[in-house]
């Protein structure tokens, strides 16, 4: 996708709507990691506002971030306890923050944020240099059939039909390579916004082989955070461990 810019992604902008529509997973999310994260401290990889991060805190768990944007970083420091959480700006995929941790994670999709599979890959082999002895690593995603029904590789879906404003996504999806290019479209009076995303989309065997090659197995796959049973469609909570 010419000129896609993946900080631009989560501006200033948006990062001051990020949290305007809760997900709602924020409470069954911070009671599952912080289970893993016991006393032995957490990283987020691309912590973002602290949505997950300042839950988990709140259970005790001494949680540190990585982070692309300095927006969302920024936002997480304005809100309360979000100045007690270091934040190590950069690439999720190469930065090191030098502290081991119980409990490395990564949610809501945003592996799919790094642009291909070695990215992901090295994503991985980061994630294990930060786990202490018995560490854990914990991938939160849905499958890739959730976001791309089988035969439609591309896409236009309105998503607000109003008479001033209206707006819809539209996408396509490279099977070969997995990935998706997408934007999010709004159009007004005041002129058109833009809302350009690329993912790289892996299923969950897929990120289980890139463990491995880490030296990470599968411990655990649950269908959501309370632990139900995972489908096969969906989304996952997949934890990894030595
Ligand atoms: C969907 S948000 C998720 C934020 C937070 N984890 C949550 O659950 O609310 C995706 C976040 O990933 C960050 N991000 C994207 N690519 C990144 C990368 N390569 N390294 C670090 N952060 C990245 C974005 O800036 C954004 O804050």
């Amino acid at each position: 996708m010419s000129g896609f810019d993946p900080v631009g992604s989560f501006d200033a902008e948006q990062a001051a709507r990020y949290d305007d529509e809760p997900r709602g997973d924020e409470g069954d999310a911070a009671a599952f990691l912080a289970r893993w994260a016991g006393d032995g401290g957490a990283l987020e990889f691309a912590i973002g506002t602290g949505r997950i991060a300042l839950p988990v805190a709140e259970h005790g768990v001494a949680v540190d971030g990585i982070e692309l944007s300095p927006h969302m970083a920024a936002r997480l420091r304005t809100k309360p306890g979000g100045a007690a959480i270091d934040v190590f700006p950069g690439d999720m995929a190469e930065v090191r923050t030098g502290r081991r941790y119980a409990l490395a994670y990564l949610v809501f999709n945003t592996i799919f944020n790094l642009p291909d599979q070695e990215a992901q890959i090295r994503l991985f082999r980061n994630a294990e240099r930060h786990l202490a002895d018995g560490g854990v690593f914990v991938v939160e995603a849905a499958v890739p059939s959730a976001w791309i029904p089988a035969d439609q590789e591309q896409a236009v879906r309105a998503e607000r039909v109003d008479a001033t404003a209206i707006a819809f996504d539209t996408y396509r999806y490279d099977p070969a390579t997995q990935v998706l290019l997408e934007n999010h479209l709004h159009i007004t009076a005041d002129g058109i916004r833009f809302g350009p995303i690329r993912l790289r989309l892996a299923w969950p065997a897929e990120l289980d082989l890139m463990a491995r090659l880490a030296g990470l197995r599968l411990l655990e796959r649950h269908g959501g955070w309370r632990g139900e049973p995972f489908s096969g469609t969906g989304l996952h909570v997949s934890v990894y461990g030595r």
